[in-house]
């Protein structure tokens, strides 16, 4: 059998090259928001109109459900801690895809409370702590890395963006789950071509990969029920869902599908791009990387201020539920509002010098995660294969370093998502 893992396949490069995945979803932006953004910031905390209108971008509907409506866009670390802390008014219910059968296609993410909470509830132990430090270490991400850092030891040249980044979280999720490895890419392939955000797909192609994911998942399902294992879809099989005022109950088929559709999805892409964040981040400040080479425990620093310098997401919706007050504005219920939370990240009024990576300064909450009822459920997976592969580089490769003969990488993407262009180094 070939080791999907470690093998050069070129799905690689078709699904983890940040600007081929922004063409596809139709949101490619070449040209740096941050300076025109603070700017917008100074003037206001809150805006009226869309963040894309406001840099003068080309449209990008995110979301159907929130075309053709009224747009507001917070850009401060409060406006937009307001909204993410205010589930009632400003609503999670804009991210999910109508359909007919009026099916949750977003689980948890396109939630509100209680539902949110009861269904939360069923898949979190999974994600807290000490069990993404233990259970996902030990289970899939150690592994993985090991294996990684022994193909990359052959040579003396690789492109961590593909040979490292790219491979470690949808292993780690699709493994987690309980598929076997070698169905990791082919998952990704064709979940991502049933969404309906790739712009190059038919709507036959949609239907058919939309079946193919659901044939795995549901296949796996059966499998496990019949005989469980030490994954997440035994896991869940096992859980209870507690609405308040109902008799606790299984989760069913669709309900376990939809859980583990939404963890591959967020967490098979973030990792992979804020890893590479991080990485080039440290790779062109050699001083910063010196130092957390020289002392380890600077590491969480520097991942923590990766997320606050370069959240790989910067950008999420919420359907406004009720006419409410809002930093100066009458906002009516119906509307969107845009928490631009990559802006949130680099306010001067929580950050000095905001625009600079510096692991040094004092650590304060960023929202690269989100915050409150929504905060990321897989943030500790995130944190340990960002920390456990990084450490990992620097144990095996001391003299890592961008390799001066290659395109120098920079930062790239769309509007909603962002990373880096590549990450071409020398490895001795
Ligand atoms: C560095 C990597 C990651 C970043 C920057 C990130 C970012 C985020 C953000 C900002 C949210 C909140 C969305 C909102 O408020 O509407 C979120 C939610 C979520 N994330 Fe992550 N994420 C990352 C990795 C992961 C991983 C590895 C997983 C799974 C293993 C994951 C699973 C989820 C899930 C399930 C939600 C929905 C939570 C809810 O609605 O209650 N994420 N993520």
């Amino acid at each position: 059998m070939t080791d999907v893992l470690t093998a050069d396949d070129p799905l690689y490069e078709e699904l983890y090259d940040v600007r081929r995945e922004a063409e596809a979803v139709g949101n490619f932006i070449d040209v740096d928001v941050m300076p025109r953004l603070h700017a917008l910031r100074a003037q206001a905390p809150v805006h009226k109109g869309r963040v894309r209108d406001l840099l003068g971008l080309p449209g990008h509907d995110r979301h159907a459900r929130a075309v053709g409506r009224q747009h507001y866009t917070a850009l401060t670390y409060e406006a937009c801690e307001a909204g993410f802390r205010d589930p009632e008014t400003f609503s999670n219910r804009v991210q999910g895809h109508d359909n007919p059968a009026g099916e949750i296609t977003m689980g948890i993410l396109e939630m509100d409370p209680p539902m949110h909470r009861a269904y939360r509830r069923t898949i979190q132990p999974k994600f807290l702590m000490p069990e993404a430090l233990d259970w996902w270490r030990r289970r899939t991400i150690d592994g993985i890395i090991e294996r990684l850092i022994e193909r990359m030891a052959r040579g003396d040249r690789a492109d961590l963006n593909l040979d490292f980044c790219a491979r470690i979280p949808v292993y780690t999720i699709t493994t987690a789950i309980g598929l076997d490895g070698d169905d990791a890419l082919r998952f990704r392939h064709a979940y991502l071509n049933s969404t309906s955000s790739s712009r190059n797909v038919t709507m036959a192609d949609r239907i058919a990969n939309g079946r193919i994911v659901e044939d795995l998942l549901l296949g796996l399902i059966a499998a496990r029920r019949a005989e469980p294992q030490d994954d997440l879809i035994s896991f869940l099989l096992q859980s209870r869902l507690m609405v308040p005022g109902q008799e606790p109950r299984p989760l069913t088929d669709r309900e376990i599908m939809t859980h583990a559709k939404l963890v591959m999805v967020a967490g098979g892409g973030t990792s992979w791009r804020q890893m590479g964040i991080t990485l080039f981040a440290l790779l062109t400040h050699r001083d910063q990387f010196a130092a957390v080479k020289a002392d380890r425990a600077l590491l969480d620093d520097a991942i923590e201020e990766g997320l606050r310098w370069n959240p790989t997401a910067p950008y999420f919706y919420r359907m406004v539920m009720r006419d409410v007050e809002f930093h100066g504005h009458h906002i009516p219920e119906g509307s969107v509002l845009e928490l631009c939370l990559g802006p949130a990240n680099r306010d001067p009024a929580r950050w000095d010098h905001p625009d600079a990576f510096d692991i040094h300064r004092p650590r304060l909450t960023n929202m690269a995660f989100g915050l409150g009822t929504h905060r990321c459920l897989g943030m500790n997976v995130a944190r340990v294969e960002i920390a456990r592969g990084i450490t990992a580089l620097m144990d095996n490769f001391p003299d890592l370093r961008l390799d001066p003969d290659a395109p120098a990488p920079f930062m790239t993407g769309g509007l909603e998502q962002q990373g880096v262009s590549g990450l071409p180094v020398l490895l001795r």
